[in-house]
């Protein structure tokens, strides 16, 4: 799971993905059947998983200890009941995890150059103009596999995004790039991977004639190894990388490097030595000749590579505290802001439009305004698109348009 860093407190940041895995288990669990799932779900450091605190002789662990607290919470505020042996979701539990209905659209808020919007990506995508989109970045719900709990598997994931891959290229300018963020996960009960990526990628390109214009590795050094196979059993390594696969509509996207920040130069000296060194006069294995000048610097910084290294979260100062004074749940599955930041600067101009299908926190939206491009968003939940006005209500040109306490799913 992707949004890991320092947040405001375990136990807050507990109660969505606590209500979120009981709806996975169809709505009533053992509590010891929740927190493994949930460990991961929230990205708790494996050694935080194992701590445990001595009590009144009773050797505790402590994370089993603040779910059960903010199942004590959830319980005082009518989101969860049953005995404590079964948790059991209530109606106003599911109605936290409230999306807005199949075939609705509302535009909840806008501003000057962005719009955000509650629904499903299908209607959002028959809501915006054909050819009018220059990036459409997005992180989509990883495919669980676990099929018993009744959410999709991976069968249906592809086929749900190979639909949508159909309509977003229909919104997509000729130059426009469509960035999906994805992240392996294992075949079920086998430390295994699926070839999901693989496939969702072969089909864009097969099936939609999609152009695939890169892919950027993103190494992010916080990212938690599976509890399961790398951790408990040790026989899989911390997979620290997720996928951004780059596909454009045409082979000619509208990509600049120039935009990206310069960066330092690697070791210039160092690699004309190593050049020297190499004997035949800097004659590479390639056999490419490499004089003096090849070594020079051309004033603009290295050639940016795709590997993208980033830790941490998004948004989490402004965004957490207006969500946490409001009783909203923190998005558990921000990415940071760095993502977004580097594909929008390659592949936009400042006045372009980007936008965000699944946009969660609207951590996309942020950063496009941020860069003088114009943003849409949406996503079904009415709890994280609530939220994520926090990140734009204090604007002067904020404007809210639904009262989402009257949304009607
Ligand atoms: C990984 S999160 C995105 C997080 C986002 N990148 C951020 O930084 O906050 C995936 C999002 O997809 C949304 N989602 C689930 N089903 C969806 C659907 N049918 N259409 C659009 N979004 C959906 C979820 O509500 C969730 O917010």
């Amino acid at each position: 799971m992707r949004g890991r860093g320092s947040q405001p407190s375990l136990q807050g940041m507990l109660q969505l993905p606590l209500l979120e895995a009981l709806a996975d288990h169809g709505g009533r669990a053992r509590p010891r059947d929740l927190y493994d799932g949930l460990a991961e779900r929230v990205g708790l450091d494996p050694a935080a998983r194992q701590e445990v605190r001595e009590y009144e002789n009773q050797t505790t662990k402590v994370f089993d200890q603040q779910v059960r607290w903010a199942r004590q919470t959830a319980v005082s505020e009518g989101l969860i009941a049953g005995e404590r042996g079964v948790w059991e979701l209530t109606d106003l539990g599911r109605g936290k995890l409230t999306r807005v209905e199949r075939g609705k659209i509302v535009l909840v808020y806008s501003l000057d150059d962005g719009l955000a919007f509650l629904a499903h990506a299908e209607e959002a995508a028959g809501a915006i103009e054909p050819d009018s989109l220059s990036l459409i970045m997005t992180s989509p719900p990883y495919p669980v596999v676990r099929r018993d709990y009744g959410r999709f598997g991976l069968a249906e994931w592809l086929s749900w995004m190979s639909g949508l891959v159909g309509m977003w290229k229909d919104l997509l300018r000729d130059d426009g790039t469509l960035a999906i963020n994805l992240m392996d996960v294992h075949v079920p009960g086998s430390p295994m991977l699926s070839p999901y990526v693989e496939r969702f990628t072969l089909d864009a390109i097969d099936r939609h004639g999609m152009h695939l214009a890169g892919r950027m590795p993103w190494h992010s050094p916080t990212k938690l190894a599976s509890l399961e196979w790398a951790v408990k059993r040790r026989v899989s390594l911390k997979n620290s990388v997720e996928h951004v696969i780059l596909l454009s509509k045409t082979p000619n996207p509208s990509w600049d490097t120039r935009r990206l920040p310069s960066e330092p130069y690697a070791d210039a000296e160092g690699a004309r030595r190593r050049a020297r060194s190499a004997g035949a006069a800097g004659r590479r294995p390639g056999g490419y000749h490499m004089d003096d000048a090849a070594f020079a610097a051309a004033g603009d910084g290295a050639i940016p590579s795709n590997l993208l290294v980033s830790g941490g979260v998004g948004g989490g100062g402004t965004y957490a505290r207006r969500c946490r004074e409001a009783g909203l749940s923190l998005h558990p599955a921000r990415f940071p802001e760095a993502l977004p930041r580097r594909v929008i600067l390659l592949s936009t101009e400042p006045g372009q439009t980007v936008y965000d299908p699944m946009a969660g926190s609207n951590t996309t939206g942020k950063v496009a305004l941020d860069l003088g491009r114009r943003f849409i968003s949406s996503d079904p939940v009415v709890d994280y698109v609530a939220g994520s006005a926090f990140r734009f209500d204090q604007r002067s040109d904020f404007r809210m348009h639904a009262d989402l306490s009257r949304i009607a799913v």
